[in-house]
């Protein structure tokens, strides 16, 4: 037996998404069916609108969302229905190479629902990150389900299911960000004030946010930003090392994902310093630097996929610091909107006007 729900697709490459009914399936073994009761736009859904991940359409955008499970497929221990959870899109396999090395937060195989949700008309859709949950039901591995406290606001801790996360980890899990530290930023959308949030937990002293527009600086300093610079009006590579002694600072964190902000912080970091890149380039973007530079000012250039984070040790973690006042994830959500507003919402990431858009169901 299957349902019929509503949900948010991507039709076609660059066309509007539209609400359509979507057919999920009962869970088959270790999948789950989970009740989205909250879900964030990421930028991330605007690339995959855009065809900027791949071809796969049709698209069921959304992906950073808190429900709670209705029902489990055979062999499912670890959720139940009636559990709260995130979901997550790295709902790691155990026995790939990455995880037999012991580094589980590069999974390489990761699990996703076997099943397909689809179209009333059979078309399969693409889940954006195997998740899928701009739609009032979805489909998932049950490992995607990740438990967590369920007194607290899905909206808020929704957003643990992506950017938020991905910024946090990029600062603490790629970064390496620890008590002292500079910290530039790149990019204060949600990922990148989430990699402010996360310098701050870790105990950077100076925290810089770097943004193309006032309000999201405003923001950033909300989360922890010690100092601010509007990248069209200052060159960034000079006002970072202006504000670390002449120097640079010890991470950069690029959240934009674009040739020129990738190269604004590989000059904005001091010497044996570290680029974090988590913003997602698209596929004809192309950078050149001068090896010399590469080498000579040492350090390491890393990419972020997810923040690398473990959701299982890293979700009930910072939904535990939400809960006592010390990570504001409430600060994200700048307006809940309903499933039909998605494209709206698309529109207000480019003229800045939200940190989050947050679907409510
Ligand atoms: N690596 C991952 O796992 C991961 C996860 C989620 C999202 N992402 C990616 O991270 C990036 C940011 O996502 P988001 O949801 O925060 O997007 P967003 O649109 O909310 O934020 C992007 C921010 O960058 C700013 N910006 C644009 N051009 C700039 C420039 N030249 N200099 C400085 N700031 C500039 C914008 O004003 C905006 O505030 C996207 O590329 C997204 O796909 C990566
Ligand atoms: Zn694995
Ligand atoms: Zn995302």
């Amino acid at each position: 037996m299957s349902q019929r729900v509503r949900g948010v697709i991507a039709r076609e490459k660059g066309k509007p998404v539209e609400v359509t009914t979507i057919v999920v399936p009962d869970p088959g073994p270790g999948e789950a069916v989970v009740k989205v009761q909250a879900c964030g736009v990421c930028h991330t859904d605007l690339h995959y609108r855009e065809g900027g991940i791949n071809d796969e359409f049709p698209f069921l955008l959304g992906h950073e969302a808190a429900g709670v499970v209705e029902s489990v497929g055979a062999g499912v221990t670890d959720v139940a229905p009636g559990d709260f959870v995130v979901l997550n899109w790295r709902a790691v396999c155990g026995n790939c190479r990455a995880c037999n090395k012991g580094k589980p937060w590069y999974c390489f195989a990761t699990h996703n629902a076997k099943q397909r949700m689809t179209l009333e008309d059979g078309t399969e859709l693409s889940p954006a990150l195997g998740v899928g949950a701009f739609v009032e039901k979805t489909l998932v591995h049950a490992g995607q389900c990740t438990k967590v406290d369920p007194s607290v606001r899905p909206a808020a801790v929704g957003l643990l299911g992506c950017g938020v996360m991905a910024g946090i980890g990029a600062a603490i899990n790629t970064g390496g960000v620890t008590r002292g530290d500079s910290v530039a930023v790149i990019g204060c959308g949600g990922v990148g004030d989430g990699a402010v949030a996360g310098a701050a937990l870790a105990g950077a002293t100076t925290i810089i946010a770097i943004d193309t527009d006032d309000r999201k600086l405003e923001w950033a300093r909300g989360f922890g930003a010690t100092h601010t610079i509007n990248a069209r009006e200052a060159d960034v590579v000079e006002a970072v090392k202006a504000l670390t002694g002449g120097n640079g600072a010890d991470v950069v964190v690029e959240a934009v994902g674009r040739p020129e902000t990738y190269r604004q912080a590989f000059y904005a970091r001091d010497l044996a310093g570290t680029v974090v890149l988590v913003g997602v380039p698209t596929p004809e973007m192309t950078i050149e630097l001068p090896l010399l530079d590469v080498f000579g000012r040492g350090g390491a250039l890393k990419s972020s996929w997810y923040g690398d984070c473990l959701p299982s040790r890293d979700f009930p973690l910072l939904v535990e610091l939400y809960r006592q006042g010390r990570l504001d994830l409430d600060a994200f959500v700048t307006e809940e909107i309903a499933l039909d507003e998605v494209e709206q919402a698309f529109g207000k990431m480019h003229t800045g006007d939200v940190l989050r858009s947050v679907v409510i169901f």
